[in-house]
């Protein structure tokens, strides 16, 4: 009997400090509190309020992360207020490019990042994949109610939004990237895992770093790594059947060869290849359509033939064979890539990846081209697009050069290389390099920019994946199709682009403004589970009910059909709506909640 209270005075003890100074009188007087804790009693807008200006008297962006990250840890109600709140300042926070930041200090900061939590998710060493139903017991312990998770954020730590190997450090990304998906799209907090495959790093600073708290050893070999990849995903699938697993900041190979492995046998992307492909194909579509020449006579040159170069064409060729009818092998003719050893070409001499080698020229002759400049000379493209890692590579030079190339239509310029010392240009080079004509799209955010003796303030794109990945995220946990086809990014693409308002199309903007993203993601998941349920692939009948009775199925399925729209109905994106998680918006609402899913504090 004794027990039954103690769990109630435990659990109303903790509802109680999390509500802060938001806490009822009653529940107060309950916990003998009078006396003990100052007596205003506050509503959730004036903690946020209080929780905001703490924000933003920190001075770094760094001290700002640390703050979130303690205030997520301690009311996670409060941290979503804030965020949503706030989304365009304290994404680039939790998430790029701060989270980089914070990756890079992880070892010397964790500690104190989550001073009330035992575990933020899951560390799982070579040596623990041996013993994974142990490893997924401890996590079922620690949670307060068994609720299987929904979705995890899996790395390995091996190549962090290009600033390298980081092994264990690399746990930032998926608390933050977790963080975007509840924030940006409602997936549910409380059901969300984080996990870092700590197999060691090459790292040389960190297997010196005394403090560094990840496995000191080299990586393993890929044999090795498979393997044990595959007893932790086998692991998690048999204990949590449901659960989409999002491949994040995986080595270029491991990447591609993990979803080549597991993407047809598990709910699962990688946002690296998928996402980047779809967010980067849903500005492109509006590019296309602005730059004044056919789509067919596109020239596109990227810069960068890594994961996500690679990503991105893919998706980019599935634009002009879906929407312009194009052969695939003519529509693969418009795109030409340089790496690190210039101009990609099949006789250029040296060994090219798998992924590369799709993407080689055969019609150079004898030509090679060493650098950017010489491609651009060469090619002459209506698009130049960045994911090289190299910052400032878009010069004064080539985007004055572009601008040239481009008279007859307008340049299409996507600098998409993260963080912003990633970045090949800024938009303000971009607009004053091609007398403002430019099409853009970056992967970090750039501020406006004010036309020089005008009032005109143009904003940029912002090619980031945080369009995309959340909706996806949501949209696959809602309808749980039995694994993600192009097809189906392709759709939210659609969506993405059809998502501009008004407003945005007259100022060029080539993506919905992010202070949206809420309602542009539940476009974009209803897009995602229209186009799951038109593939035959979604096994629930109530999503297939609604799907069809709002829009008759017109889907061709052997093909990338010109049907594939991304278009859906408002039954379907109601429905999405109203299962999107909120943070509780008053102090009643929010004890009822956490007595019915008290997860949502736990991970
Ligand atoms: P990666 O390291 O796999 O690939 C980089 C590519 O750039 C390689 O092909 C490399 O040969 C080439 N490169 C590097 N230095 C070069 C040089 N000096 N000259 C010519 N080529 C050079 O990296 P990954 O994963 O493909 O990512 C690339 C960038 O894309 C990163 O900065 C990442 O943050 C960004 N990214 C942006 C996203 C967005 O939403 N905007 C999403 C995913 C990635």
């Amino acid at each position: 009997m004794s027990d039954g209270n103690d769990s109630r005075r435990n659990s109303m003890e903790l509802i109680g400090t999390r509500a802060g100074t938001a806490m009822p009188i009653e529940m107060r007087q309950a916990l003998h509190l009078k006396g003990l804790v100052p007596s205003s009693i506050e509503n959730f807008s004036k903690q946020e309020l209080r929780a905001y200006q703490q924000l933003m008297s920190k001075s770094t962006n760094l001290e700002k992360y640390e703050f979130l990250a303690s205030l997520r840890s301690l009311n996670v109600n409060l941290f979503f207020r804030l965020v949503l709140n706030h989304f365009k300042d304290i994404a680039p926070i939790i998430y790029t490019p701060t989270v980089g930041e914070a990756c890079l200090n992880y070892s010397h900061i964790y500690p104190f990042l989550y001073p009330f939590k035992t575990s933020i998710g899951l560390f799982i060493t070579l040596s623990d994949t041996e013993n994974m139903d142990m490893v997924i017991d401890n996590y079922r312990q620690l949670m307060a109610d068994p609720i299987d998770p929904e979705i995890t954020v899996i790395t390995d730590g091996s190549r962090i939004l290009g600033l390298g190997d980081l092994g264990v450090n690399g746990m930032g990304i998926p608390v933050g990237k977790l963080q975007l998906y509840v924030a940006a799209a409602g997936l549910n907090p409380g059901r969300t895992l984080p996990i870092v495959l700590d197999f060691g790093t090459n790292s040389e600073q960190y297997l010196n770093d005394p403090l560094y708290l990840g496995t000191r050893e080299r990586r393993p070999d890929d044999n090795t790594f498979y393997e044990a990849t595959e007893r932790v995903l086998q692991a998690l699938h048999r204990a949590f059947p449901g659960l989409l697993v999002q491949f994040e900041d995986f080595s270029t190979s491991h990447a591609f060869g993990l979803l080549d492995k597991w993407r047809q046998k598990m709910l699962c992307f990688n946002d690296d290849i998928q996402g980047t492909g779809c967010v980067i194909l849903g500005g492109f579509i509006s590019a296309v359509k602005q730059a004044g020449i056919p789509a067919k006579d596109q020239r596109i040159l990227f810069f960068g033939a890594g994961s996500a170069g690679v990503g991105v064409a893919r998706q980019l060729v599935d634009y002009f064979v879906v929407d312009h009818k194009m052969p695939r092998d003519k529509a693969g003719a418009l795109f030409w890539f340089v790496d690190s050893r210039g101009l990609i070409t099949a006789n250029r001499g040296d060994v090219l990846t798998k992924q590369k080698s799709r993407f080689a020229r055969h019609d150079n002759g004898d030509v090679q081209c060493g650098t950017l400049e010489d491609a651009l000379e060469y090619v002459k493209p209506t698009a130049l697009i960045g994911l090289s890692t190299v910052h400032g590579a878009f010069s004064e030079k080539i985007l004055r050069r572009m601008n040239e190339i481009n008279t007859q239509s307008r340049p299409i310029i996507f600098p998409l290389s993260n963080p912003e010392t990633k970045a090949e240009c800024t938009f303000e080079e971009a607009m004053r390099y091609t007398d403002n004509r430019v099409l853009f799209a970056s992967g970090t955010a750039f501020p406006e920019y004010t036309i020089p003796g005008t009032d005109d303030i143009r904003m940029p794109g912002q090619g980031n994946n945080m369009y995309v990945f959340p909706a996806i995220g949501l949209g696959a946990v809602l309808c749980k199709p039995d694994w993600i086809t192009d097809t189906m990014f392709y759709a939210v693409a659609k969506a993405l682009a059809n998502s501009r308002n008004e407003e945005e199309k007259t100022g060029d903007e080539l993506y919905p403004r992010i202070e949206r993203i809420r309602e542009v993601s539940a476009q974009l998941a209803a897009a995602f589970i229209t186009q799951a349920v038109r593939e035959g692939l979604v096994k629930e009948a109530h999503w297939r009910d609604i799907v069809s009775a709002n829009m008759p199925c017109t889907q061709d399925d052997d093909t990338i059909g010109s049907s594939v729209d991304g278009q859906f109905s408002k039954r379907v994106l109601g429905e999405v709506k109203t299962l999107m998680w909120k943070p509780a918006a008053s102090v009643e609402q929010y004890i009822v909640e956490s007595i019915t899913n008290p997860n949502v504090d736990e991970m």
